[in-house]
């Protein structure tokens, strides 16, 4: 019986370019639909971007367009990539779409219903002059631990201390450079510390389909069990799913300025998507897919692609949101780990966060990558290591030197002396691969997502194959007598051997198949309509060149290419978390550093006249005092050569450098100022500008060190 699979992706932010880290998990997942569907099962692929939120309505802001504009823009973007890379969606929607609003207020209302939705009032930090309630993330402030300036409202980079954004010092916000206020206002939660969400969780994060395969891998299974803790132990806590405007996403019906957050709406965007395939192709049955009840979960399957950072949405938020608004559950979730690029994070100053666009750009092979992600793939949550010579080698080993070349070896033979007709294949010879225990095996491996396993299968019978060339040594029989129907009968079974392989090879290099196709003259190739040898009378084309070696050159070049030498040196996310952890919980920790990576996103660099807006000036100290009260700041006073009456009128500035400099060393020095910086109000007066000042993030040369110019400089120059 064909089975009926809805496969997803998860749904990448509208706010960042596709990066090889991305590609891990939509690679992976478009692998094992190509592979489902060449066993001949009917499965739909769907994905969309996720659209809503504060980091994106801010970016709009930025780039001066509207949040439609921006997505519209995007949504090309995403798409354009994950093309060049194979990854072929049947749909790519987006969660800002009629479908996602209907579902989302349906899911809400029928929540409502079944009395898990609560109304609290929080109090949190607002932008009084941006009117807005600010995410943590856009909190920054000094670190209540440490003292380190700009720290943003969750966590300290300096030293890894977490905290509350209402236990930042000074703080201000993020957006204006105003100092936040405390206000309460109305959130709406989902009440999933309810007895019957809680108990539905425990079985149903630990159980299995109706085929028996467990929805979680065993990994994250155990970790929920910790997180949800034994019965009678009630450790969730209530989700938080309302945001006020302003806000991009969908208002909450039956309550005007609130949204719904953009994790809720996000998951629902699967649905969204597949509701607006159906829309456009008329011969599937949403139900079936997407309604509770025992006929859907029987016949049709709900698959997740995720990464592993996300897997808390997915395996609690989301399977309870489906089932208690009565729709059916997922089936399994698949969970990648996350790249890593030769054994470290992926990292802006070194090169290795490499964008999908820069890859292709530089007319990189795609393939290169899927058959190197794929061979790193063993279907566990582990993390993937590009190891940057492993992957040169690999593909030049494996596809160039063993696969392409049993092709590249045989083919001209059959052009030249056989007018590209084929002869019969040596049955004895094909046998092995053809036989059902090579297809189980390398089926098997396919089906539990274990590429790797696969892939090495795979290989083995290519030496195989190149054992039998190398032995009957095609180009010498060439060159004797009477040895055209030997010549013949090798190349021909070669050629079918080849054949097999890249039928083998499809779920994973499918374009490098289609070649294959077009030049063997053969149908699209299937699971399910081999395994006899090429037919002798066969015509084929002739043979071109199907794949180039990868040159360490290359890479350097893509590395090049990536570099951002203004990155900020990598912080220490592992110590990071684990404070985050420590002080939040890990159901709260969780999504806070997921909200933190997505306001993140995106931020790389700036166009040369976001920073021209910045005015930088020249500004000579002609007074320095110590504070009362304050133990890190210090007030200058700042000439920049503005005046009034005719008098010198200078700027107040507090300074965060007290521990560094004795006020008096400091009058009469020329330093830099930010002039344009909006006024701030301090516990100990107004402060009018910025100076500016360099330390080391990473904590390990202390000090602060303020800025000079060359001398010759006078105040009120610009500096740009
Ligand atoms: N928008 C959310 C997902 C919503 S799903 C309803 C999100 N977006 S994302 O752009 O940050 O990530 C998209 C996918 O890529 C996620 O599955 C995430 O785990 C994965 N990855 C993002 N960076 C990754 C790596 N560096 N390595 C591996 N996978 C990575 O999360
Ligand atoms: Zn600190």
């Amino acid at each position: 019986m064909p089975r009926n699979i809805l496969v997803t992706n998860a749904l990448p932010y509208a706010n960042g370019d596709i990066h090889l880290g991305h590609l891990v998990g939509y690679i992976q997942a478009d692998i094992w639909v190509r592979f489902q569907r060449m066993r001949g099962n009917t499965v739909h692929y769907v994905c969309a971007d996720d659209t809503h939120g504060t980091p994106v309505m801010l970016r709009a802001e930025k780039e001066g367009v509207a949040p439609e504009q921006l997505i519209a823009r995007v949504h090309g973007e995403h798409l354009r990539d994950f093309t060049d890379f194979g990854v072929a969606f049947d749909n790519y929607h987006s969660t800002h779409s009629e479908e996602n609003r209907w579902y989302a207020e349906d899911i809400y209302t029928k929540l409502q219903a079944a009395r898990l939705i609560d109304t609290r009032s929080i109090e949190q930090y607002y932008d009084p002059v941006k009117e807005m309630f600010l995410p943590d993330r856009f909190i920054k402030g000094e670190c209540p631990k440490c003292g380190a300036a700009d720290q943003y409202g969750d966590n300290c980079e300096v030293c890894g201390a977490a905290y509350a954004p209402t236990e930042l010092k000074n703080p201000y916000s993020a957006v204006s450079g105003a100092a936040p206020v405390l206000r309460n206002s109305d959130h709406y939660f989902f009440r999933l510390s309810d007895e019957k969400a809680v108990s539905f969780l425990r079985e149903w994060t630990q159980g299995a389909n109706a085929d028996g395969v467990r929805r979680l891998p065993p990994e994250a299974a155990n970790k929920m069990k910790e997180w949800l803790g034994e019965p009678g132990e009630n450790k969730l806590s209530d989700w938080d799913i309302s945001r006020d405007a302003p806000y991009f996403g969908f208002e909450i019906p039956g309550a005007p300025g609130k949204y719904f957050y953009v994790w809720l709406d996000a998951p629902i965007g699967y649905f969204a998507s597949f509701r607006n395939l159906v829309g456009k192709r008329g011969d599937i049955d949403l139900a079936a897919f997407t309604e509770a009840g025992p006929a859907a979960a029987a016949d049709t399957e709900l698959v997740h692609f995720i990464g592993k950072d996300i897997l808390y949405f997915h395996a609690l938020f989301w399977p309870a949101m489906l089932e208690f608004a009565g729709y059916r559950t997922p089936t399994q979730l698949c969970v990648n780990g996350f790249l890593t690029v030769d054994g470290a994070k992926m990292s802006k100053s070194r090169g290795t966060f490499i964008t999908a666009r820069s890859y292709t750009e530089r007319k990189l092979d795609p393939e290169w990558l899927r058959y190197y992600f794929a061979a790193k793939s063993n279907g566990t949550m582990e993390d993937v290591d590009l190891s940057l010579d492993d992957m040169i080698a690999k593909v030049n080993s494996d596809l160039v030197g063993k696969f392409v070349n049993i092709a590249s070896r045989c083919a001209g033979f059959i052009g030249k002396r056989f007018d590209g007709k084929l002869g019969a294949s040596d049955r004895d010879v094909t046998r092995e691969y053809e036989s059902a225990f090579a297809q189980a095996t390398i089926a098997g491996a396919y089906e539990e997502r274990d590429y790797s396993r696969a892939l090495r299968e795979i290989m083995r019978l290519a030496d195989v194959a190149n054992q039998f060339v190398n032995e009957r040594k095609p180009w010498e029989l060439a060159k004797q007598d009477g040895k055209d129907a030997e010549l013949h009968a090798v190349c021909s079974t070669a050629l079918t051997l080849f054949r097999d392989l890249a039928l083998y090879l499809k779920p994973v290099l499918p374009a490098l198949a289609a070649n294959v196709e077009g030049f063997l003259a053969i149908a699209p190739l299937a699971w399910t309509n081999v395994w006899e040898p090429l037919p002798a009378g066969h015509t084929i084309n002739p043979y071109k060149h199907l794949m180039t070696r990868i040159e360490r050159k290359q890479i350097d070049a893509l590395l090049e290419a990536n570099k951002d030498s203004l990155a900020p040196t990598e912080v220490k996310a592992a110590s990071k978390a684990a404070a985050s952890q420590q002080r939040h919980g890990e159901q709260q920790a969780h999504v806070a550093r997921k909200e933190a990576e997505q306001a993140d996103a995106g931020a790389p660099t700036i166009a040369i006249d976001e920073f021209t807006r910045i005015d930088l000036r020249i500004a000579r100290i002609v007074a320095a005092e110590h504070v009362e009260g304050a133990d890190k700041l210090i007030r200058l006073s700042l000439d920049i050569g503005e005046t009034e009456n005719g008098q010198t009128k200078p700027r107040q500035v507090f300074a965060g450098i007290k521990s560094a400099y004795d006020p008096a060393t400091l009058v009469g020095r020329l330093t830099v100022m930010v002039a344009n910086l909006a006024p701030r109000k301090m516990k100990f007066g107004l402060s009018e500008g910025m100076v500016l000042a360099a330390s080391d993030s990473s904590g390990e040369v202390p000090g602060i060190f303020i800025l000079s110019p060359d001398s010759g400089a006078t105040p009120g120059m610009r500096v740009k």
